[in-house]
């Protein structure tokens, strides 16, 4: 993954401009998560919304990619395929997107509800957004990554759910995908230190069940290996002088989603 690219505050004006959208672009996807409505319907929206707005959809098309977003229901961990699979009431479906603004990439996402959910559902979702909350308080300079990952890992297995390892949030801007990697699981006062200026996401997919996962005949789609839901939230967030940006963040809250900071 090679250097680590640390931001202006002249990147970071730009930057937050594609991180702005992106969100925006969730929260109005949000507003079509209902029974009947297939994910391709929430493709087409995501990526008519962001061609409007002079962006790009940074999944179609990376690394063979097919859609402009991923739609990732049930046991589906993350970058599933959106089709002609519809909505069914009780599903929990994360949608993740990534707009390209001016050069610069924004990479959010949230985990739904799609009507009434068991509350083995709603309890798994609550715990994973915990997780992203309490890992972004953590941020600031000299905070070590390990201190991130460690502290998404104690609440999630606290509850006794576990982690996914397979896959971990990352740099971000220019590109979409830059140093470092972000795990979400590890111990305190290990690894990279942080400093101001560094931008990164953190991601966290947390199961219900066993933390491994594997990947279908489409070569994209993760899922669990035992069929139990896993559940993800995603910001892009800035270190600062003396704490962390939410580059992301929603002005509005979601809908179909009762957790919102
Ligand atoms: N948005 C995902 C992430 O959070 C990556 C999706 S890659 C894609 O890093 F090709 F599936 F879009
Ligand atoms: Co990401
Ligand atoms: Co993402």
């Amino acid at each position: 993954m090679g250097n680590i690219f640390i931001k202006s505050d002249a990147d970071l004006a730009e930057m937050r401009e594609a991180c702005k959208l992106a969100a925006r672009t969730l929260i109005e996807a949000a507003k079509l998560i209902e029974p009947g409505v297939t994910t391709d319907t929430i493709n087409r929206f995501v990526h008519d919304y962001t061609i409007k707005r002079n962006a790009k959809p940074a999944p179609l098309g990376y690394r063979g990619y097919p859609k402009s977003v991923c739609t990732s229901i049930n046991e589906v961990i993350c970058h599933g395929i959106p089709s002609d699979r519809r909505l069914l009431e009780g599903d929990i479906i994360n949608v993740d997107v990534t707009s390209i603004l001016n050069g610069w990439h924004g990479d959010v996402s949230a985990t739904f509800f799609v009507g009434e959910v068991s509350d083995a559902a709603k309890a798994l979702v609550t715990v994973t957004r915990e997780c992203l909350n309490l890992a972004i308080d953590k941020v600031k300079p000299r905070t070590r990554l390990g201190d991130i990952g460690a502290v998404i890992q104690h609440h999630a297995e606290s509850h006794g759910y576990s982690v996914v390892r397979d896959f971990v949030g990352h740099g971000i801007g220019r590109h979409f995908h830059e140093a470092p990697q972000v795990l979400h699981f590890g111990k305190s006062g290990r690894g990279q230190r942080l400093l101001k200026g560094m931008t990164f996401t953190i991601e966290p997919m947390i199961n219900q069940g066993d933390f491994r996962s594997r990947i279908l005949d489409d070569d994209w789609t993760a899922v669990t290996i035992d069929g139990m839901l896993s559940a993800q939230f995603e910001h892009t967030i800035a270190v600062t002088d003396d704490g962390v940006e939410v580059l992301t963040a929603f002005d509005e809250p979601l809908l179909n989603c009762d957790i919102f900071k």
